[in-house]
């Protein structure tokens, strides 16, 4: 398995270019099911997460090409071969579920199996399901798989009030209901640039929606989408990970692509912390106002709050600041294992439940650490830039999930850091 060494060098400085956002291409992919046409994604983020959700279209007969270095993927489902997802591509990707509402509505019923992905929770689907049944599917839960249909071989359109917010769930019933007969309202709905992006991307193929951005979606159901060419919106948890580089180490970054609606409720944590970010004609530039960062407290929230896939970058630059900060998590119950990690680097963070007290060292020291997540790897690495002495991040597969050339992208800002290869 692959490890990543970093030899922490003080400041960084340089541009960093921001790509297409993973968890948005992982939800336009899907939305090829819905249309016989061929759509077309510009700003492709080039993941392995991509390559797993390629391989899943692929196997329920999708035509996927990757074109111009992996930016542009042309796909096409002419028709759909096969509306079983195996498990042994689902359990790869939780993101894979969002198959489950194109099949079902494009052709009345699908097979998918209940998914896997990074290990931060239980994470069920059942607001999902819960979605679908108010459509008027029948589900039915058998050795691991979710077998649903739609009688009549048709979703019916129908108010959904989710009793939370749910990235996922929301995309999913926004997709199903692009096809269904009559009208969709789904209430509480998530708000994210993501799912912004996929209902701009749907009207472009014919979809009827209203309201995206806000927490009520209004879906009137066409009889057929055709098909589009969509750019993907930049991926705000790269920038606001790559936004912390200066941050932790000092020096200027300029993130391009960046735009402050991204990341609104970051920058304002950003600001209270002594960190300056301003926007350019090409991206956010940002550096510390003077000297080190101050302590903040942060609780993780839906889109527009502070995001959680920020949330363990934010800790491993509140372990470097001067103070106390409180972190809540509120999304996911198991998000602080990157909380041990960060202590054998001579952090100072008490865990209880889903709070996390970070007392600020002035030096984090380098040390052998375990990725054990996404957004945990790369707390590691940002902890390691700005750690005395050299670290050794190991499990980095779980980075390559997220974050295209992360190692070039850091070292043309200076960077020592390099992949070890095993
Ligand atoms: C998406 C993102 C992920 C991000 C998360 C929250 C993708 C591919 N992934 O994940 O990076 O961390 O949003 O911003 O876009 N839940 C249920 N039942 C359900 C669905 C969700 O209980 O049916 C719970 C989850 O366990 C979690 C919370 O709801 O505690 C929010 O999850 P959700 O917003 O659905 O996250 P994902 O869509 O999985």
């Amino acid at each position: 398995m692959d490890s990543i060494l970093v030899k922490g060098n003080g400041a960084l400085s340089g541009t960093i270019p921001i790509a297409g956002a993973k968890n948005a291409c992982l939800t336009l992919m899907p939305a090829t099911l819905l249309s016989e046409e061929p759509l077309t994604l510009t700003n492709a983020p080039r993941l392995s997460d991509i390559a797993t959700m390629t391989q899943l279209l692929r196997s329920l007969g999708a035509e996927v090409a990757s074109l111009q270095d992996g930016l542009v993927l042309a796909m096409s489902s002419h028709n759909i071969a096969n509306h079983t997802a195996d498990y042994d591509i689902v359990r790869k990707m939780r993101a894979s579920i969002l198959v489950l509402g194109p099949m079902l509505a494009r052709d009345g019923h699908a097979v998918v199996s209940l998914p896997g992905g990074c290990a931060i929770g239980a994470r069920p689907v059942d607001l999902h399901l819960q979605a679908f049944e108010a459509m008027g599917a029948d589900l039915d839960l058998r050795d691991g798989y979710v077998h649903a249909k739609a009688p009549g071989g048709r979703l019916r359109g129908a108010v959904v009030d989710f009793p939370f917010v749910s990235v996922g769930a929301t995309e999913n019933a926004l997709m199903a209901a692009t096809l269904a007969k009559g009208t969709t309202v789904l209430k509480n709905a998530a708000r994210e640039p993501e799912i912004v992006d996929l209902a701009r991307c749907l009207r472009k193929m014919g979809a009827q929606i209203e309201g995206e951005g806000t927490s009520t979606l209004t879906i009137q159901g066409v009889d057929r989408l055709n098909g589009a060419t969509h750019p993907v919106v930049t991926d705000r948890i790269e920038l606001g990970t790559y936004m912390l580089v200066p941050a932790i180490c000092g020096g200027e970054v300029e993130c391009l692509g960046g735009t402050l609606e991204l990341v609104g409720a970051f920058v304002e944590k950003l600001d209270a912390a002594g960190v300056s970010v301003t926007q350019t004609e090409r991206g956010l530039k940002v550096s510390r106002k003077n000297g080190r960062v101050r302590a903040v407290d942060v609780v993780t929230e839906p889109f527009p709050g502070f995001p959680t896939d920020l949330q363990a970058q934010m800790m491993a630059l509140l372990c470097t600041a001067e103070g106390t900060s409180v972190l809540e998590e509120r999304i996911f119950e198991n998000r602080f294992m990157h909380a041990p990690e960060l202590t054998r680097m001579g952090a100072k963070i008490e865990v209880h439940g889903g709070t996390a007290k970070v007392t600020g060292v002035p030096r984090l020291k380098g040390a052998r650490v375990m990725a054990t997540d996404l957004r945990a790897s790369v707390s590691l690495i940002l902890a390691a830039l700005a750690a005395e002495g050299e670290t050794v991040v190991s499990r980095v597969y779980h980075l390559d999930r997220g974050y295209e050339r992360l190692e070039e992208k850091l070292r043309a800002c200076g960077a020592q850091i390099e992949r070890i290869r095993t």
